[in-house]
């Protein structure tokens, strides 16, 4: 067990972990269910009178969603209908000016964490706990609250460094997802187990394959995962977004492991047998929805969602299901030409008659963006990674550190 914020006397300086890590499009955030949620927190908090500085991040360097939180601080200031100050600076002069000037019932947030030296890597909490990002910020509080429930997987500096050197709380966010997480594991049902696995964190994915193999029935793939599979599977494709070599980088990373999964487990993986690509010569961002048989891919083209046959043999197999879970979408659902695979397989996972969990950082994005209603899925997760972690039982660093700290 972990403190929750309400063990903690008013009136404090606190230091709040939150995760308002969006989809950006050309620098701009498209989604705002994560700060909804923290706004909640905070408003909590400052019922307690305490001021309140706000940690967070925002993509991954060298991704194109690796921006600067100032319009974060905008987005959640409209939640909050009360002002949040923001500076370009997390450790430095500036933000430690910024963070000795607030008052009871002020809201600060600092800049993106991950653009802090030892944030990331992973690694162990008194390794994260001695880097100069948790040792010179400690010093500004009374105590720690992590908010960051979709970060709890990840053993970063603002995650499980904190908890080691001073008092650490969990958010109602953490507190609520970890218990409601956790609880669909227990859930009971007849039928097999059918997960959807997509989206672009292959890190993220693969394991769970791994882990799960021998509990889930049956596994439908699309999205990049679903081409690393493909590509096991002897076709050949893997068209470069932009030419960052995506997925050239997560086959060498984890093209052996999905080959052994296939093999091992093959009869259980449901691949794409077609994909959505743009066709036409309409030009970039124009050309019309068009779809090919997986036996006739090229690896010149980028495929953008599954194709209308895989979509009907996975919506098959969602409505004989006792219990399916989403992590990560099959297809590019921001563009409308490309959001058939994530629209009907969601709509027919809200109308089977099944346990139905849907999380995945951008996932959920779809329910909303899409009008699906979030009351049809038994449970709709703000978390992508560390949503499935909880599926699988095994356990997140960030939940470790606190209940550490607790101790
Ligand atoms: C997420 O959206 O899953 C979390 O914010 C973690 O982000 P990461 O996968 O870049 O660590």
């Amino acid at each position: 067990t972990f403190q929750t914020i309400d063990d903690i006397e008013p009136g404090q300086r606190l230091l709040v972990r939150i995760d308002v890590n969006a989809p950006v499009d050309d620098g701009v955030v498209q989604d705002d269910r994560r700060f909804a949620r923290h706004a909640e927190t905070i408003r909590e908090l400052l019922t307690d009178d305490h001021a309140i500085t706000l940690l967070a991040h925002q993509g991954r360097p060298g991704r194109e969603t690796f921006v600067s939180l100032a319009q974060h601080a905008e987005i959640l200031a409209d939640h909050l209908d009360r002002p949040v100050d923001f500076v370009p600076d997390t450790v430095g002069e500036q933000a430690r000016a910024a963070i000795e000037d607030l008052e009871s019932g002020d809201v600060l947030l600092l800049e993106n964490v991950r653009m802090c030296d030892g944030e990331l890597p992973e690694e162990e909490p008194a390794v994260k706990a001695d880097t100069d990002l948790v040792g010179t910020l400690a010093d500004e509080f009374d105590a720690y609250v992590n908010d960051a429930y979709p970060t709890a997987h990840r053993s970063h500096a603002s995650i499980v460094g904190f908890p080691v050197v001073m008092d650490a709380y969990a958010g109602r966010v953490m507190e609520q997802e970890y218990t409601a997480n956790t609880a669909v594991r227990g859930r009971s049902f007849d039928g097999p187990v059918t997960m959807i696995l997509g989206g672009t964190k292959a890190e993220d994915v693969i394991p769970v394959v791994e882990r799960l193999a021998e509990e889930v029935d049956r596994f439908c793939l699309g999205g990049v995962v679903g081409e690393l599979f493909l590509r096991a599977s002897g076709h050949d494709l893997g068209y470069d977004v932009d030419g960052t070599e995506l997925f050239d980088h997560q086959w060498a990373d984890h093209g052996e492991t999905v080959e052994r999964l296939l093999s091992e487990y093959g009869e259980k993986i449901a691949l794409p047998t077609d994909l959505a690509s743009e066709g036409g010569a309409e030009g970039e961002g124009e050309g019309p929805r068009v779809e090919t048989p997986v036996d006739e891919i090229t690896k010149e083209t980028s495929y953008l969602d599954v194709g209308s046959e895989t979509i009907e043999r996975y919506t098959d197999l969602v409505a004989e299901s006792g219990a399916v879970y989403v992590k990560g979408a099959p297809g590019v659902f921001e563009d409308e030409r490309f959001a058939d695979g994530t629209v009907e397989i969601l709509s027919a996972i809200a109308d089977a008659d099944c346990v139905s969990v849907v999380g995945g950082g951008d996932t959920a994005h779809a329910i909303e963006l899409y009008d699906l209603a979030a009351d049809d899925f038994t449970r709709v997760s703000i978390a992508g990674g560390a949503y499935v972690r909880a599926l699988t039982g095994e356990s997140l660093p960030g939940i470790e550190a606190l209940e550490e700290a607790a101790r």
